[in-house]
């Protein structure tokens, strides 16, 4: 470990590079034992970052997964747009395990409210787009397009704007919205909502930009988590089906004002395999028995909605074209366990100009790797698999999952 976090310097970023759910929640709560301060930098609830320490489970929607470390500052940058029922609701559960984050949480004036009337509105869009193109996004509706959508449109308000009363603005919001879209705002629902934010959060909301500015002049080593993952970005990802937030490192940075030059690396988080919950293209998709066993093995249903997630393999255009826009220094490959009983793997490796999906087929291992935390004791044929993975993307895979539990992984280097 210490010498892969000489490796890593004193700012790291874990950003996903397919559509989410790679284990992004498992390495941030492995690193962030060594790290000061742990911030989430972008998105929203729709998020679901699942840890596995001694069988019990915890999954954060929008507080940092590294806020299991009692020691670590938690940070919620301006990036976010925050849905406060769940927030505080995150804040009680992890009370009620033993863990108080209010002292040491610090979340930013420039992060947005998400109200349930952006929620109504999520849905409404999703159900238009249904009826007229045969399909939605497939969104979380959690409500994070329209939040985003008032962010741009200069009508969001933010948190910032908290410690007053907002009752004539969420009034104003009110009439717009019912004329815009025909939804009723129910408002005394959301200053409900609002009243008990204020009350729990009273002091915690700051400028974290100056915050963590201060905490990296002081030294203070920083593990940025980011949400959702490259192919969801608003630019990059695979538009229309995509999330509306920019996912990747520079977004990340974007989320929390600090500049490019001070990220000293970046880990790229992605499955041995690929999953995707919600429409949109999906080149190695595999149905039939093998999808439902990557499925049943993976455990691949979502932390958020409980939606099964698709399931198929690995496409290294995606991983190279990741590791290029993020500037990816390390991979984390996950679930590698997942694929033990896969007498080959195939991966896809491109697309032919009549558009056919190109593959190389690796052979399987037939054995268990669960719990392995040497890189020697996996079984040639996995260890070939993450070499091929290295070779083609020149990225050192230096992490690689072998389970739930947090001891579940390889540290190399
Ligand atoms: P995130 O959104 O990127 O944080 O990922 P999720 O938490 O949504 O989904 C990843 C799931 O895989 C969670 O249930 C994790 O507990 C689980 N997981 C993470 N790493 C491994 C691994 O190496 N092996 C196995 N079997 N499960 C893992
Ligand atoms: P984590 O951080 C997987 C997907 C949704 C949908 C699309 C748009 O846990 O990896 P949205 O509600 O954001 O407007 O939905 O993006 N999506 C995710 N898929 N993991 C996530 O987050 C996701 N966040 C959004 O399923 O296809
Ligand atoms: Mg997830």
């Amino acid at each position: 470990m210490q010498k892969l976090l000489s490796s890593l310097g004193p700012v790291c970023a874990i950003i996903g590079a397919q559509w989410g759910d790679e284990g992004k929640g498992k390495v941030i709560d492995l690193l962030a034992e060594h790290f000061d301060v742990v911030a989430r930098a972008c998105g929203g609830a729709n998020a679901g970052h699942t840890i596995v320490v001694n069988g019990k489970k915890h999954v954060f929607h929008l507080l940092p997964s590294g806020a299991l470390h009692p020691h670590a500052t938690v940070v919620i940058g301006g990036g976010l747009v925050l849905h406060l029922p769940t927030l505080l609701e995150e804040i009680r559960t992890l009370r009620e395990a033993g863990i108080d984050v209010l002292p040491r949480l610090f979340i930013s004036e420039e992060a947005h409210i998400l109200f349930e009337f952006h929620k109504a509105i999520d849905g409404m869009l999703e159900e238009q787009r249904a009826a007229k193109r045969g399909k939605g996004i497939g969104t979380t509706r959690r409500g994070i397009g329209p939040a985003y959508m008032d962010k741009a449109a200069r009508l969001g308000i933010r948190m910032g704007s908290l410690a007053g009363d907002l009752t004539a603005e969420l009034s104003l919001r009110a009439d717009m919205v019912k004329r815009m879209y025909g939804v009723e705002v129910k408002q005394a629902e959301e200053l409900q909502h609002l009243s008990e934010a204020r009350a729990l959060l009273a002091g915690r909301v700051v400028d974290t930009v100056g915050l963590l500015h201060r905490l990296l002049g002081e030294g203070k080593m920083l593990l940025i988590e980011g949400a959702q993952a490259t192919l969801l970005d608003l630019d990059h990802g695979t538009y229309p089906f995509v999330t509306s937030s920019s996912t990747t490192a520079a977004g990340a940075l974007q989320g929390l004002g600090l500049p490019p030059r001070c990220l000293t690396s970046c880990i790229g988080v992605a499955k041995a395999y690929c999953t995707r919950v919600g429409e949109g293209e999906f080149l190695t998709e595999v149905q039939g028995p093998t999808g439902d066993r990557l499925r049943e093995r993976g455990g691949e249903y979502g932390a958020t909605t409980g939606r099964p997630r698709r399931c198929g393999w690995l496409h290294l255009p995606d991983l190279q074209r990741a590791a290029q826009i993020n500037g990816y220094t390390h991979w984390n490959i996950t679930k590698l366990d997942v694929l033990d009983e896969e007498e080959t793997i195939p991966v896809g490796i491109g697309v032919t100009p009549e558009g056919r999906l190109k593959e190389e087929k690796l052979p399987g291992w037939k054995q268990s790797t669960e719990g392995i935390t040497s890189f020697e004791k996996l079984p040639r044929a996995a260890q070939h698999y993450l070499s091929f993975i290295e070779k083609h993307t020149g990225v050192p895979v230096s992490l690689i999952g072998t389970g739930q539990e947090r001891g579940a992984m390889i540290i190399r280097g």
